[in-house]
């Protein structure tokens, strides 16, 4: 099998020059790449580059090797398009069908999947002609990547960045892994939490947990990846934020329940990954507590904290939302973790067993799946995001 083809659409915005960096780990991971900019684009970073890093030549309009047919061609033959930066006029000709270039014919002709990676000031990106082509260009199946916020061109900041391009890389390797061209999560929204909440004692100790977040963040890239709109709710992780998924950092279970109610009211899904503190100290000191001499310390009253899983599992603020549950367990893996399902009432419990090498901080992860309706899905030791999958393979099933 030949390398997969990727086609990198690259339009006309400051942000080209990040497309570099996309391009280079597309190429260094074993991808044919052709780039494909256009005219604009080239005023930012000129041909030269984009055909010494690709290895291909690179034209923007589709009179050059007319013999080759290149608008046809390219489209045709690619595994995946990515266009990053997409301009706001770039989304209005894809969303439209316009095809006066070699670019907009690329899209017009492929027939495999397509990524946009927008790139914008703000008021372009929220101006209702930019929302509506984005959601005319997600309606048909393409891969929307949500801008990310920060510092743009010029002093002013807001949404509108475009994500890191590792973060674009991985998004289209989970596409390209995926290899559908019709998305089954998009148009859903679904929430996704992270990581471990501390439950603070005094202004510099607390409770806390060693869950890491990754194998929450790996449920929130593979969602987004695959067409979601992603919120994930994330307890003190310092993971960098997935590209495309809005990122809420909380410290508390308290703080963590607040976020994930709001998220949740129009959520398809909720997935509740986060290790959350099922206990709080009665009392935070407000000044650092201190040690008394020939004194034994003040013991530490703990009192319960909200069951957010059993919270939203019981409230289902959304008709036929997905609701899903992580259980770690040392013993008795699969009875502890059907009598949780039922306790929690959750529709999917993801049980795993807790070990040395497993679950915490680790790359890898193995778990049993566990389903209201009885079913019972292993999932073989492997990478986080395989788990992920099988989660969203899970509650696409249920959702259809
Ligand atoms: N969870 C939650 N709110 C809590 C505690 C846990 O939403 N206050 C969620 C976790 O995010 C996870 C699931 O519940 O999805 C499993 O939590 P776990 O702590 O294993 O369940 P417990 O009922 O506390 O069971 P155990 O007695 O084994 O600790």
């Amino acid at each position: 099998m030949g390398k997969p083809k990727v086609v990198l659409g690259v339009s006309g915005g400051i942000a080209a020059y990040k497309a570099c960096e996309l391009l280079r780990r597309l190429t260094e991971s074993g991808h044919d790449v052709r780039v494909v900019p256009t005219a604009s684009a080239l005023r930012f970073v000129g041909a030269a580059t984009w055909s010494a890093l690709s290895g291909h030549p690179v034209s923007t309009e589709v009179w050059s090797d007319v013999h080759e047919v290149p608008h046809v061609r390219i489209g045709q033959q690619a595994d995946l398009v990515v266009v990053a930066p997409a301009t706001a006029d770039m989304l209005a000709k894809a969303a439209h069908g316009l095809a006066d270039d070699l670019l907009t014919n690329t899209l017009l002709t492929a027939r495999c999947p397509v990524v946009f990676a927008p790139a914008m000031h703000t008021e372009m990106w929220e101006h209702p002609a930019t929302q509506e082509n984005v959601a005319t260009l997600r309606r048909r199946g393409a891969v929307v990547i949500e801008p990310a916020v920060g510092r743009l061109t010029g002093a002013d900041s807001g949404k509108g960045r475009l994500p890191e391009p590792g973060e674009i890389f991985e998004v289209c390797r989970r596409v390209l892994a995926r290899g559908v061209t019709a998305p089954d999560l998009a148009g859903r929204h679904v929430v996704v939490s992270a990581g471990g909440t501390r439950e603070p004692l005094d202004p510099v100790r607390f409770l806390g947990n060693r869950s890491s977040g990754k194998q929450g963040y790996a449920l929130a890239r593979t969602a987004a990846a695959r067409g979601a709109r992603v919120t994930l709710v994330a307890a003190n992780t310092g993971l960098p934020d997935p590209a495309g998924v809005d990122v809420v950092p909380v410290g508390t279970a308290a703080q963590l329940r607040e976020a994930v109610v709001e998220a949740a009211a129009d959520a398809d899904a909720v997935v509740m990954a986060a290790a959350v503190a099922d206990f709080r100290p009665e009392t935070y000191a407000t000044g650092k507590i201190k040690k008394k001499e020939g004194a034994d310390p003040d013991p530490v009253v703990l009192v319960r904290n909200p069951d957010v899983l059993a919270e939203i599992s019981a409230g289902r603020p959304r008709p036929g939302q997905v609701v899903v549950g992580f259980a770690a367990e040392t013993d008795d893996v699969l009875a502890n973790g059907r009598a949780k399902l039922r306790r929690k009432g959750c529709d999917l419990l993801v049980v795993n067993e807790v070990g040395e090498r497993k679950t915490f901080g680790s790359e890898q992860n193995e778990a049993v799946v566990l389903g209201a309706d009885g079913s019972e899905t292993s999932v073989p030791f492997g990478p986080k995001e395989a788990l992920a999958e099988t989660v969203w393979d899970l509650v696409a099933e249920r959702l259809a």
